[in-house]
């Protein structure tokens, strides 16, 4: 066995499986996009199957790229699209539905309905999370609800919930273990952060029987062999986080006040807030960012929906750009006298908002607007959205000076890009050498816990940055472009 890692990370539009070496270099990489179901207005699933299969070629994908068989990996770590809810059988391994995607709204009524009975309160307290129909709790009572016989035999006992790392965990362990890690925990609406449990009195408000439950564990924690009859041999699978999560970890951001933000089809910020579980003020998300050695370490989590999705619409739906890195060069030539605005509610609008029913909208277009000044309105929009969140996250918590952002994920390729992020936050910005953030984290936590790599403080040590974008805009110019996205907003909200 050599100190080779494996990283799965499956996440909402593809599968990737990454294998590093001992200086976190990548070696081998598998990676596969998979079907999206939209079967009605504000649905979307995905195959349970199309996960695993998925799952199993890159992982063979990616050793095959690293030249490597499956017994020459030490360690293999898990992450995860979060909040995704799959419910399987136990006895036969299959699951009883699609899986329910976090993007999916089709619970809005019930959390409406929970909210109007003043439920709110009580969850956001115990969970750091909001009665929006992203998290898991109200999937899964939709599906025990819309399955015939589910509740009677989740009740039996007969059944298992997961999120997309407990189903591969049950899957990868030939059904041995049935588990999840406290970051996945975090997202369901069912698990107490502050007391580190599933909570009865969530359970009963969202009508989830315990039996359905996993075992939740550390982040890096010893969650089983891989099952030699199905990957071919038998590998410690030693980490599981969800995918921000693990992020934060790949970014080394340990201390707090550190903060990460990743750029693919949302962006979600974290803020290291240490053991200190912040309740937000602000409409963000109070979650867990990793729990190790039995110590949990939150994080203020601001969650929006559209970033990279931005951008696939101008190729996509507009046709302006034929390839995403032309983006940058064309919003360079935007004219600078020009105030165009796109509020990308696409799916309507995270936080610190959170309007379900706001759609996106385009202002300031007069005669002279072209592909350049809608492209800088794009790639504008995601800078604003994260100074929203900054903001937001500044006014929640007052514990630190350090104001740098480690950015990654596929937008942080465009120099323009972050160079606008960081003018308009006015902080630096971060980009690292190792941009497979993700699954980096992954890899870490399943390393750790072997005794492979470092612990935090030799990890943190040898992160390494790219490039630092330094803030340059005037303040006053700063302020008016600010002034103009907020307004821009405040006439895209529908509450
Ligand atoms: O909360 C949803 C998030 O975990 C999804 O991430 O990268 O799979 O879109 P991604």
């Amino acid at each position: 066995m050599g100190d080779f890692v494996l990283a799965i990370d499956q996440g909402t539009t593809s599968t990737r499986a990454i294998v590093f070496d001992g200086d976190y270099r990548v070696r081998g990489m598998g990676q596969q996009e998979f079907r999206q179901h939209f079967p009605r207005s504000g649905w979307v699933e995905h195959d349970p199957e199309d996960i695993w299969r998925t799952t199993v070629e890159t992982l063979r994908f990616a050793l095959a790229d690293a030249a490597l068989a499956i017994s020459d990996i030490a360690a293999i770590g898990i992450t995860n699209q979060r909040e995704t809810t799959l419910i399987w059988d136990r006895e036969t391994g299959r699951p009883i539905h699609n899986a329910i995607v976090w993007q999916d709204r089709r619970t809005a009524d019930l959390c409406n309905r929970l909210k109007a009975e003043g439920a709110e309160k009580t969850v956001t307290e115990k969970t750091g999370l909001l009665l929006d129909p992203y998290f898991s709790g109200t999937k899964i009572a939709w599906i025990l609800d819309h399955v015939e016989g589910a509740r009677a035999r989740a009740e039996q006992g007969a059944l298992a919930f997961g999120t997309v790392d407990s189903f591969l965990l049950w899957r990868l362990t030939g059904g041995a273990v049935h588990a999840t890690d406290a970051t996945n925990a975090s997202r369901t609406l069912l698990y107490n952060i502050a007391a580190g449990a599933w909570d009865d009195e969530l359970l009963d408000l969202l009508r989830v029987p315990r039996a359905l439950l996993p075992d939740v564990r550390d982040s890096a924690a010893d969650f089983g062999l891989t099952d030699p009859a199905v990957v071919g041999a038998a590998v410690p699978i030693a980490g599981i986080a969800g995918d921000q999560h693990a992020a934060t970890l790949g970014q080394a951001c340990f201390e707090p006040g550190m903060m990460k933000s990743t750029y693919g089809t949302g962006c979600f910020a974290l803020l290291n807030t240490g053991a200190e579980m912040v309740p937000s003020r602000n409409r963000l998300l109070t979650t867990i960012a990793y729990q190790l050695d039995g110590k949990p370490t939150y994080a203020l989590e601001g969650s929006i929906f559209v970033a990279g999705a931005a951008i696939q619409w101008l190729r996509d739906g507009l046709h302006l750009i034929e390839r995403a890195d032309q983006s940058g060069p064309l919003a360079e030539q935007a004219d600078p006298h020009q105030n165009v605005y796109l509020v990308p509610a696409f799916t309507g609008l995270g936080a610190p908002w959170w309007d379900a029913d706001a759609r996106a909208a385009l202002f300031g277009l007069t005669r002279a607007t072209g592909p350049a000044e809608l492209v800088r309105a794009a790639l504008e929009s995601v800078c604003y959205q994260t100074c929203d969140l900054l903001d937001a996250m500044k006014r929640d918590w007052t514990g630190g000076s350090e104001t740098v952002l480690r950015v990654d994920g596929g937008m942080v390729a465009s120099d323009w890009t972050m160079q606008r992020l960081a003018d308009l936050l006015d902080a630096p910005v971060d980009r690292p050498l190792v941009l497979e953030t993700t699954a980096l984290g992954a890899a870490w936590l399943a390393a750790r816990q072997r005794g492979i790599w470092p612990d935090k403080d030799g990890f943190a040590r040898d992160w390494r940055r790219d490039t630092r974008f330094k803030p340059g805009m005037k303040a006053d110019e700063r302020a008016t472009k600010l002034a103009g996205w907020h307004d821009a907003v405040r006439r895209t909200l529908t509450h």
